[in-house]
């Protein structure tokens, strides 16, 4: 089943997803890896052989445009999935109206508690003793769609946000690689 992983930084959902694909009888393949930015991840993708692109805001005339050709770059490799790993902008109409309800995304808090672009700090901030992470279905909101599944981690004395943030990464890429195995065996 053909997915396509879109992302913003380091990529090590993407990795763990590739690394899974590797395997036998793997439901899916990751068929292209498309970044809004020069995300250091898309050396997994390149490393593999996968095609990766860069669709970058400032290098469209305005937001409806940069929508439109990310809509398109996916659109180009037809996946049944979509699947956001670490990929930082909200995605607007054209995406969720060409995939709606088959793109999902991973966030570093059990929603609906601290949602945004800062799930770790937020939780830090706010005191929490058990935060986790989310895989998601995407809507229109910000981090509010379906729970597709949820995994918690304790928050030590004495952590600092990238502390907890690496310790609910190493849950969230294989729960991550769970949801997509599962949705891709169902289709
Ligand atoms: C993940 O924890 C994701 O949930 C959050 O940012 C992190 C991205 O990590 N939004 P990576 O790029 O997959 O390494």
């Amino acid at each position: 089943t053909p997915v396509v992983v879109l992302i913003s930084g380091t990529g090590s959902n993407l990795a763990a997803l590739l690394a899974a694909a590797a395997e036998e009888q793997c439901t899916y393949e990751v068929v292209a890896v498309i970044a809004d930015r020069e995300a250091p991840g898309l050396e997994h993708a390149r490393a593999a052989g996968i095609p990766a692109k860069v669709v970058a805001l400032r290098d469209h005339p305005d937001r409806a445009a940069w929508d439109r050709a990310l809509t398109a770059a996916v659109a180009a490799h037809a996946p049944q999935l979509v699947v956001l790993a670490g990929f930082m902008k909200l995605v607007g109409p054209p995406l969720l109206e060409a995939f709606g309800g088959r793109i999902i995304n991973t966030h570093p808090a059990l929603l609906p508690a601290f949602p945004g672009a800062h799930g770790v700090r937020d939780a830090l901030a706010h005191g929490v003793k058990v935060t986790g992470c989310s895989v998601i279905e995407v809507d229109a909101g910000v981090d509010t769609g379906r729970i597709l599944a949820q995994r918690a981690v304790d928050v030590l004395e004495e952590d600092t946000e990238e502390a907890l943030h690496e310790r609910i990464k190493a849950v969230e890429q294989p729960l991550l690689v769970e949801v997509v195995r599962r949705l891709t065996a169902a289709r």
